[in-house]
């Protein structure tokens, strides 16, 4: 469910890696970069993605989206002493996080992002999402939106601090076990109207 004022136009939103925001270093913190995921990098994504949700996308998930040329993108920082590096990269940095997004008309999807479990809670979320509404509002987009489990409440606090708005409830659109169902809460923030930071966490 979209908003309705994105029916009436005609926007569609281009991916470029290029157009992306650039990472900043965060002071004396970590250095960080986002780049754009490949299909070389599934196999690290997708071992984070096992290690962060009870219902993981699949590699196939991750390889349909990039053949599909959706946005993904890594968050990638250098390794600092006492990190618990896992999964390993061939370049030694950290997979901090990723998102992986869908242009529509006027409009971008946010399909997954997730912050690997060993850094959650230090800000890399927020940061992925600001990244995402400057590029998103750059490229011309006037909403982001999203579907969340209803029972994911960490997610839905991240979101509303971030100034997303519900918008809508799909009855079971997750599964949930093997015979079960979760409702997932549609939320959406509008790009012309909110602030967006451009500062680091
Ligand atoms: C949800 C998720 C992406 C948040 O990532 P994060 O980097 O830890 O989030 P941030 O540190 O940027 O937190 C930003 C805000 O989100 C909210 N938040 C994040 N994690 C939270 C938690 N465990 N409990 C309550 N609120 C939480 C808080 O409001 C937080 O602000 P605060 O730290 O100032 O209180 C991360 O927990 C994750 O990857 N979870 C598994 C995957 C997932 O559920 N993805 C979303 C699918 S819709």
């Amino acid at each position: 469910m979209a908003p309705s004022s994105q029916a009436e136009s005609s926007h569609v939103v281009r991916w470029q890696a290029a157009d992306w925001p650039h990472a900043v270093p965060t002071g004396a913190e970590r250095r960080i970069a986002f780049e754009p995921m490949t299909a070389a990098d599934v196999d690290t994504v997708q071992a984070v993605e096992a290690s962060a949700y009870a219902h993981p996308w699949s590699r196939k998930h991750f390889l349909d989206s990039l053949q599909s040329d959706h946005p993904a993108m890594m968050l990638l920082g250098e390794a600092l002493p006492g990190d618990v590096i896992h999964p390993e990269r061939a370049d030694g940095r950290v997979l901090l996080g990723y998102l992986v997004a869908m242009p529509g008309v006027d409009e971008v999807h946010l399909l997954n992002i997730t912050v690997a479990p060993a850094h959650q809670r230090m800000g890399w979320a927020r940061f992925m999402l600001d990244a995402l509404a400057l590029w998103s509002r750059a490229q011309g987009a006037q909403w982001l939106w999203l579907e969340v489990r209803q029972s994911n409440l960490p997610a839905r606090r991240l979101y509303e601090s971030h100034g997303f708005a519900q918008v809508g409830l799909r009855k079971g659109y997750y599964p949930n076990g093997k015979f079960q169902r979760e409702d997932a809460v549609v939320m959406s923030l509008n790009l012309v109207a909110s602030p967006i930071k451009e500062k680091g966490p």
